[in-house]
């Protein structure tokens, strides 16, 4: 009799432990559907949403010539930046149709970021707010009708990256009235230094003698680009 009854109580342990080791796999398993379930979620949401901006960035390259836009390299290479750099509060002085926006607030949806980007000319300003609609970066960027030179210092700062791209005559104008609005260890980034340097020797002159920058330049593709990170 002892016999039996102890080995009923083995019994009875046993198969509490079985179904506890059950419960505890199902909880494990569950877990890991809590969790990878949203990240794949995210993940995919994500890729489609940069599949739709490149797809519209693609279509603006055939459908839309003769905005002087920077080259994909160079759309890349500010993309990159934007998270190398962790920028939050971008500005952009020369939108056009608006291509080298849509690159940046790539990397701004990274870093959770937000772009005002300028633009004196209405027609080019009405398609950068289609081509920004278009690629889905629409909520990230707010665009400033009107000519720099009178809307940077209404723009209150400070600014982590900036990126001139318009007047090549007018480069020096925005790095004046821009600089005090970036922050220590903030980037200005100028555009065509390379293929346009005849126009804008005066700028390069500007960053290179300016005691308050260090200015490096990066061969991203065609136009080239000047770096000027503020160190005071
Ligand atoms: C080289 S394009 C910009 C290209 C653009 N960053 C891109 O890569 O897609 C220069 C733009 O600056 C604009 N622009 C010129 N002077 C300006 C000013 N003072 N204020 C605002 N925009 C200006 C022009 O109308 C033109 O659309």
């Amino acid at each position: 009799m002892r016999t039996g009854a102890a080995m009923n109580f083995l019994r009875r342990v046993v198969d509490h432990r079985r179904l506890r080791a059950g419960w505890q796999c199902r909880f494990r398993t569950l877990a890991v559907f809590l969790l990878v379930i949203p990240c794949g979620l995210l993940q995919a949401q994500s890729s489609g949403s940069d599949a739709r901006a490149q797809a519209r960035l693609n279509w603006m390259r055939e459908h839309q010539p003769g905005m002087w836009n920077v080259a994909p390299s160079e759309g890349q290479w500010l993309q990159d930046e934007i998270v190398r750099t962790g920028a939050k509060r971008a500005l952009e002085v020369g939108a056009s149709n608006g291509y080298s926006g849509i690159w940046i607030a790539l990397g701004l949806r990274e870093t959770g970021g937000h772009l005002i980007t300028l633009e004196i000319d209405s027609h080019r300003a009405q398609l950068a707010q289609q081509n920004f609609k278009a690629a889905g970066v629409s909520s990230l960027i707010t665009l400033r009708l009107g000519d720099a030179r009178k809307i940077i210092p209404q723009l209150q700062g400070p600014f982590d990256f900036v990126f001139i791209d318009a007047a090549k005559d007018q480069y020096v104008d925005y790095l004046q009235l821009a600089k005090p609005k970036v922050r220590v260890g903030g980037v200005i980034v100028a555009h065509n230094v390379t293929d346009l340097r005849s126009l804008v020797e005066d700028y390069i002159h500007a960053i290179t003698t300016d005691p308050e920058l260090t200015t490096t330049f990066v061969n991203a593709g065609p136009g080239g680009f000047s770096v000027s990170v503020k160190q005071k």
